[in-house]
């Protein structure tokens, strides 16, 4: 597909996030307004083990807790029914560092899974997948050939995405594979079981774009890009519309493991103008 065309799928699709999934919207956007500052992990390390969770993890928020469930395989996300759209995020942001999370991708045409970091500011970095294909007929894919998302925003607009992945025997939604995001002020690199599949260093940031600089919350969640609601090309970026006779489909997560490269207390903005300078770091 011509690369301007997929850009336009994207462009759909950032407007359909946003609109299916209302998390994607700040509670306070520090660009606009004082706000308050945001939790950060002092320690270089945050590990969850989620198949040892009974219940909603501590440091962790869920929206839609009816479709979070913990279980032998991990935190499960179902998508149910038309609308759904269970969320789970860190209650902690980060300014640097690696996400690996060890993740099997929901099955179900149209129905999207997520693992995003993404701040107060609207920068994000993102691992979406289409549960039955990833932008390119026919459906679905011929078997081991998978399009990864891997979009990035910063300040809310769209950069660009998408890394090719095949590898034999890859089978995303019924194997749990470790999806991960290297990132800091220099690169940004994400990785299919340690193999690097896509880097962005931060002096080929695309002209008119900011790299993203401002701390991140992760979050894990599926939503319905298929929904017949959203636009067309949402829709087909997303595999067509949702099948129900298959679900309820669910995506799980077994574990996340972050190395967080500034340890900090709580991070704060400067101030409200600046564009560039990447936030404040307190030290405990
Ligand atoms: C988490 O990641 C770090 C850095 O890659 C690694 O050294 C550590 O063993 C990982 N922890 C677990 C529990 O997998």
């Amino acid at each position: 597909m011509p690369k301007k065309e997929f850009i336009g799928l994207l462009g759909a699709l950032a407007f359909a996030a946003r609109f299916v999934n209302g998390q994607l919207e700040p509670d306070c956007n520090p660009l606009h307004a004082e706000c308050p500052a945001k939790k950060a992990w002092p320690g270089d390390n945050y590990y969850i083990d989620f198949t040892k969770e009974a219940g909603p993890p501590e440091n962790w928020i869920i929206a839609d807790d009816e479709g979070v469930k913990f279980t032998s395989k991990g935190a499960g996300f179902t998508y149910g029914k038309k609308g759904d759209a269970p969320t789970m995020w860190t209650d902690f942001y980060m300014l640097g560092g690696r996400y690996d999370v060890e993740m099997q991708v929901a099955p179900g045409q149209g129905v999207i899974s997520s693992s995003v970091l993404w701040s107060d500011t609207q920068d994000e970095i993102d691992w979406e997948f289409s549960g039955n294909q990833h932008g390119e007929e026919p459906f679905p894919p011929p078997d081991g050939k998978w399009l990864v998302e891997t979009n990035v925003f910063a300040q809310g607009r769209m950069w660009d995405g998408a890394a090719k992945y095949q590898k034999d025997a890859y089978k995303p939604t019924t194997q749990f594979h470790t999806y991960s995001v290297e990132w800091d002020e220099d690169h940004m690199s994400w990785y299919v079981d340690n193999k690097v599949v896509r880097t962005v260093e931060a002096s080929n940031t695309p002209s008119g774009f900011l790299f993203p600089q401002s701390p991140m919350k992760l979050q894990l969640g599926v939503w319905g890009g298929g929904d017949p609601a959203n636009s067309y090309w949402t829709i087909q970026w997303a595999g067509g519309e949702i099948d129900m006779k298959g679900a309820p489909y669910t995506m799980y997560v077994r574990s996340v493991n972050i190395t967080n490269k500034y340890p900090a207390c709580q991070y704060r903005y400067k101030d409200r103008v600046r564009t560039t300078s990447r936030a404040k770091t307190d030290s405990c």
